[in-house]
């Protein structure tokens, strides 16, 4: 577990930088994740883990590939579904053995209408991560008329820690430090729907590792992003390296215009 948990959090500075690219479970092909191996393969050098389902890992990420998994294991709906929350196990213990994951993932819906159902998935799939020594990250949150202040989120994750999830995912917000201290165990930050501008993702990185998060589990921010690469590099550089905004945004101009050069020259 100690071993596994370590490729997630990075032991020498209790920090992550996860990339998502989860999203297909049940948004179908997303902006900019159309084809999730184009997304992914120049984005991996700059993770330290990445977050995806088995269709999307299988399909596209070589196995030669040396990063660890996180494997969402929850899901069976869609947006366009009854409920977003009705979700249930969708892999086996065995077959996230088999591929040699470090993580498994599972969303949670404290407060929506298949809430019970959500959470007793949680507790059942980490009884399983505990049989084998795989840690279980929980997302909380996730869905459309959830109101995201410290109150809910601080309860969310604190049931989700409660039930045994290692680490929890959930959205920076007002009151953040609230949050994380409510927490038994690390908390880590989506980015979610595209900021408008490129130093408003820096900004929220550096406000919630200054208020307690261990990191970020990015996904459309950052390959949303017109330059994905620099903008990995400057989430990276606060998360890792403790670089104010402006260190980081100074940085991400730097690799955007590499970036821009290295996409003109390929082409
Ligand atoms: C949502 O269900 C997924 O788990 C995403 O991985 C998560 O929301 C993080 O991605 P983003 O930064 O795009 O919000």
């Amino acid at each position: 577990m100690k071993n596994r948990f370590s490729r997630i959090i990075r032991p020498d500075d209790g920090r992550c930088v996860m990339l998502a690219v989860d999203h297909g479970y049940f948004l179908g092909p997303t902006e900019k994740l159309e084809v999730p191996q184009r997304t992914i393969k120049p984005l991996l050098p700059y993770a330290d883990s990445l977050m995806l389902t088995r269709g999307v890992l299988r399909t596209s990420v070589n196995p030669s590939t040396n990063v660890p998994i996180v494997l969402r294991v929850s899901g069976a709906t869609s947006i366009v579904g009854e409920d977003l929350s009705k979700e249930t196990i969708t892999t086996s213990i065995e077959d996230a053995i088999k591929l040699n994951v470090s993580c498994l993932a599972i969303s949670i819906f404290v407060g929506s209408k298949y809430e019970h159902q959500t959470l007793a998935n949680l507790a059942t799939l980490v009884d399983n991560g505990e049989k084998y020594g795989i840690p279980v990250l929980a997302v909380t949150a996730v869905g459309k008329e959830m109101v995201r202040d410290a109150r809910y989120l601080g309860l969310a994750c604190r049931v989700a820690g409660e039930l045994g999830a290692h680490l929890v995912k959930t959205y920076y917000c007002e009151h953040f430090e609230k949050v994380v201290e409510g927490s038994p165990v690390p908390v880590i930050i989506a980015g979610g729907k595209k900021l408008e501008k490129d130093v408003d993702v820096l900004e929220l990185t550096f406000n919630a590792i200054r208020e307690g998060a261990a990191g970020v589990d990015m996904g459309r921010n950052i390959w949303q992003s017109e330059y994905p690469v620099a903008m990995i590099k400057a989430v990276r550089s606060i998360v890792h390296e403790n670089f104010s905004v402006k260190e980081a945004y100074d940085l991400f101009v730097k690799e955007k215009n590499n970036e821009r050069k290295s996409t003109t020259i390929t082409r």
